[in-house]
C-alpha cells in the first residue's frame, strides 16, 4: 500500500450525501439492493429487459462449469441494433447520438440515431463485401472520429468481433494483437489531429502488417483506411482500400442477424503480470446487460435530457462500455471529442461542457490532477452550470483531486461516482449510487446492486471492517470477462486460483469503520500509469530486446500527476560501454517503438547491478523506495546489500523528465 493511499484514509470522515432532488427522482434508489439480494438472477434478468431480444433466454445464468459462465443462455440478440435501430424504429432517429468535436476548432459534427443507423448499416456492408463473415476478427486502429463508433457496431452488426488497439499503441503492439487474435482486417485511419498538428497512423499499420506478414503471411487480407487529414500515405493497392470508396457507395440496407448471447463481442488486450498482453474476452448478452444497466444506474441516465461525455479514448475498456455500448444501448446524446485537453487552449474540455451543455461527465483522476495545476482561473471562465453528475475512473481518485472536482468543476452540488471496475468486468460494479449513497472523497464505497465484492486476506477469509486485503468478486455478474482469447488455462490461473471460487481483481482494498471499499491500487506487477495499466515485465521485455541492455528491472514510482510513473534500472551489456550519451533518450524511444509512447519511463537509471534475494528474485520494493526517493527498506534478505547503495547513488545522478 503506498503512502499516499495510506494518507487517503485519514479523510474517511469527510462525506457527501446525495443531494435532496436527486435522491427523489434517480433512476436505482435504495430498494435496488434489497431487490437484488433477494432474488440475484430475478435482478439481472430485469436488467436484461432493458435489452431488445430477438428470442428470449431460457436461463438467465449457467454456473455449472465455473469460472467459464453462460449469461441468458438461449437468448438471441444484435448488439447493433440494441444500440442504434431500435432508437429509430421507437421514433428517436433525429435524435442526437453524438456531438462529435474534432481538435481543429469549427470541425464538428452532429451525428443523429437515424445518420448513425445508415452509417452503420454502410460499414457493414462493406466489410461484408470485404470477405469479413461472422465469427472473423477486425482490429480497429483509429483516432477518436465517428468511425470508430461506427466501425465498431458495423462489426457487432454483423457478428465479426473487433479488438479495438489503442491509436497511441505501436507498430509492435497492434501487430503482436492482429497475430494474437488473427484479425483478417485493419480499420484505420491516414492519420488524426493531435495539438493542432496531423499525426501520421496509417505508417504503423504499415509495418504492423510487414511484421504480421512475416509470422502468418495472408492473414491481414485487407486494410481499410479513413481518410481523416488528407496527408499523403504509403499504398498497397492489393490490400489497402479507402473507407470513401468502400464504404459510401454501400447500402443504407442492412439486415441484422441476431446472435447468441454468448457470441463474442469483442476482445480487448491489457496488460496483466507477464509480458504478453491478455485478450480479455466480452460476449454479445452479459456484456451489453452489464454496459446498459450500470449506465443507467450510476450515471442517473435521463435519455430525453441528459448531455453525457465520457473523455476516454475508445481504444480502451471505458471507451467501449461508457462511450459506446452503454450510452448508445441507453439511446443518451453524448459528446465525443477527438483532441487534447489543452489544443488550441487548456480551457477546451469546458469550453465543450459550456457549448453542449453537458450535465453528466465522465473522466480520470489524472486529468482532473492536470486540471488542478493549470489553475482554477481556465474552468473560472465557463459556463459549467450544465453539470449535475460527475465520475472518476481508472484509478484511486486522491481526496484532494476529488473535492477539487467537486467544487471547482462541479460547484460544490453535483455528486460525484468513484467508479472501480476493469477491462475484465466489462462494467462498473463498485460505486456510489448517486440518488442513494454517501460518497466519501477516495472511497468507491460498495458494491452496486448485483454484485457481491468482499475484501480477503491471505487465507480467503473476509476482513472485518476497518481491515485490508484483496479485492474479491463472490458471484458471477453479466459483463464478466468470459475467458481470455485463446488461453482458458491462463483465465483460471489469473483470476480464479488465489481464492477458490472467487474473481480476484489484483486490487488491494481496505474497508473502513462503516464497512465502505477503499481500492488501494494493484497488488501485482502491474503498473496504473494516467489510468492506463501497463505490465512491468512487458516495459522489462522490451528494454531487455534492446542490443545494448543485459538487464533491467521496472517498478512503478508514485507520481503527483499520473498516479504511477514508470521507472527503469537497466544494466548494460559489457559490449556496450556506457551506452554512449543519448543512452536514456535511445533506451526510452525504444521502449515506445516496441510498446508505445505511454509506456515510456520517467526515469531510466543505468546501474551495475540489480537488488536481488538470495532466491535470485528482484527486489522491486528497494526499487521502489529509490525511484520514490525514500529512504531504502529492509535489506536483509538481499544477496549483496552494497548493491543498494550504489543504486542509491545512481538514482541521485540520473535523468529524469
Ligand atoms: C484501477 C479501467 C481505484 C484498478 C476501467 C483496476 C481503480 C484497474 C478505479 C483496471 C477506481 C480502476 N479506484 N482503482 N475507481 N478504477 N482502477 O482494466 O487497479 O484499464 O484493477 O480498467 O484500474 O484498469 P483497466
Amino acid at each position: 500500500m503506498s503512502n499516499e493511499a495510506l494518507s487517503n484514509l485519514s479523510h474517511e470522515s469527510r462525506r457527501f450525501d446525495p443531494p435532496a432532488e436527486l435522491a427523489a427522482s434517480a433512476n436505482l434508489t435504495a430498494a435496488a439492493y434489497a431487490e437484488a439480494e433477494s432474488d440475484q438472477l430475478g435482478f439481472w434478468a430485469k436488467q436484461a429487459d432493458r435489452l431488445t431480444w430477438e428470442t428470449r433466454w431460457d436461463e438467465v445464468l449457467d454456473w455449472s462449469n465455473p469460472p467459464f459462465a453462460k449469461w441468458f443462455v438461449g437468448g438471441k440478440l444484435n448488439a447493433a441494433y440494441n444500440c442504434v435501430d431500435r432508437h429509430v424504429e421507437a421514433g428517436a432517429g433525429d435524435k442526437v447520438a453524438f456531438h462529435w468535436v474534432g481538435e481543429p476548432e469549427d470541425d464538428s459534427r452532429d451525428i443523429t440515431y437515424a445518420e448513425l443507423k445508415d452509417e452503420v448499416c454502410k460499414a457493414a456492408n462493406a466489410i461484408t463485401e470485404l470477405g469479413i463473415e461472422k465469427g472473423d476478427r477486425v482490429a480497429i486502429y483509429l483516432p477518436m472520429i465517428p468511425e470508430a463508433v461506427i466501425a465498431m457496431l458495423a462489426c457487432a452488426r454483423i457478428g465479426a468481433p473487433h479488438t479495438v488497439v489503442f491509436g497511441g499503441f505501436s507498430a509492435e503492439a497492434l501487430s503482436s494483437r492482429v497475430l494474437d487474435c488473427g484479425a483478417k482486417l485493419i480499420i484505420t485511419a491516414d492519420g488524426g489531429y493531435r495539438r493542432g498538428a496531423a499525426s501520421a497512423l496509417k505508417p504503423a499499420v504499415d509495418e504492423a502488417v510487414a511484421k504480421v506478414e512475416a509470422e502468418q503471411p495472408g492473414l491481414v487480407e485487407n486494410v481499410l483506411v479513413v481518410r481523416r487529414t488528407g496527408q499523403d500515405v504509403a499504398w498497397n493497392g492489393d490490400i489497402d482500400i479507402w473507407w470513401h470508396d468502400l464504404v459510401e457507395e454501400s447500402s443504407t440496407i442492412h439486415e441484422p442477424e441476431f446472435f447468441d448471447a454468448e457470441h463474442p463481442l469483442y476482445v480487448m488486450y491489457t496488460s496483466g503480470t507477464t509480458g504478453k498482453p491478455k485478450g480479455i474476452l466480452h460476449t454479445t448478452g452479459g456484456y451489453l446487460v452489464g454496459a446498459a444497466y450500470t449506465h443507467w444506474g450510476i450515471f442517473d441516465l435521463k435519455a430525453e435530457t441528459d448531455v453525457y461525455w465520457c473523455t476516454a479514448d475508445i481504444g480502451w475498456v471505458t471507451g467501449h462500455s461508457y462511450m459506446v455500448y452503454g450510452p448508445l444501448a441507453n439511446q443518451a446524446t453524448s459528446v465525443m471529442y477527438e483532441g487534447v485537453p489543452d489544443a488550441p487552449h487548456k480551457g477546451r474540455w469546458w469550453e465543450i461542457v459550456e457549448k453542449y451543455k453537458v450535465s453528466i461527465f465522465y473522466t480520470a483522476p489524472t486529468a482532473i490532477r492536470t486540471f488542478m495545476k493549470w489553475g482554477d482561473d481556465i474552468p473560472a471562465k465557463f459556463d459549467l452550470s450544465s453539470l449535475r453528475l460527475l465520475g472518476s475512473v481508472g484509478e484511486p481518485i486522491n481526496p484532494e483531486a476529488y473535492i477539487w472536482y467537486r467544487e471547482t468543476i462541479g460547484s460544490g452540488k453535483t455528486p460525484v461516482v468513484d467508479t472501480w471496475w476493469q477491462t475484465e468486468t466489462g462494467s462498473i460494479l463498485i460505486s456510489p449510487l448517486p440518488g442513494v449513497t454517501s460518497a466519501k472523497p477516495g472511497s468507491a464505497m460498495k458494491a452496486i446492486p448485483g454484485i457481491v465484492a468482499d475484501v480477503v486476506n491471505d487465507e480467503g477469509e473476509s476482513v472485518p471492517d476497518g481491515s485490508g486485503g484483496y479485492l474479491v468478486i463472490r458471484e458471477p455478474w453479466p459483463s464478466m470477462l468470459r475467458t481470455l482469447w485463446g488461453d482458458d488455462e491462463r483465465f483460471k490461473e489469473t483470476y480464479w486460483s488465489r481464492f477458490p471460487g472467487m474473481y480476484f481483481a489484483g486490487d488491494g482494498a481496505k474497508k473502513d469503520s462503516d464497512g465502505d471499499v477503499w481500492v488501494l491500487g494493484r497488488v501485482d506487477d502491474v503498473m496504473n500509469v494516467s489510468g492506463h495499466r501497463l505490465s512491468t515485465t512487458e516495459i522489462e521485455s522490451a528494454l531487455v530486446s534492446h542490443p545494448k541492455v543485459a538487464e533491467a528491472a521496472v517498478v512503478g514510482a508514485t507520481d503527483e500527476m499520473t498516479g504511477q510513473a514508470v521507472c527503469a534500472y537497466v544494466i548494460l551489456r559489457d559490449t556496450a560501454g556506457d551506452g554512449g550519451p543519448d543512452i536514456v533518450k535511445e533506451l526510452r524511444d525504444h521502449v515506445a517503438k516496441e510498446i508505445g509512447a505511454i509506456a515510456k519511463p520517467r526515469q531510466i537509471m543505468i546501474v551495475a547491478e540489480l537488488p536481488k534475494t538470495r532466491s535470485g528474485k528482484i527486489m522491486r520494493r528497494l526499487l521502489r523506495d529509490v525511484a520514490e526517493k525514500r529512504e531504502v527498506g529492509d535489506v536483509t534478505t538481499l544477496a549483496d546489500d552494497s548493491v543498494m547503495r550504489l543504486i542509491a547513488e545512481g538514482a541521485a545522478t540520473s535523468t529524469e523528465d
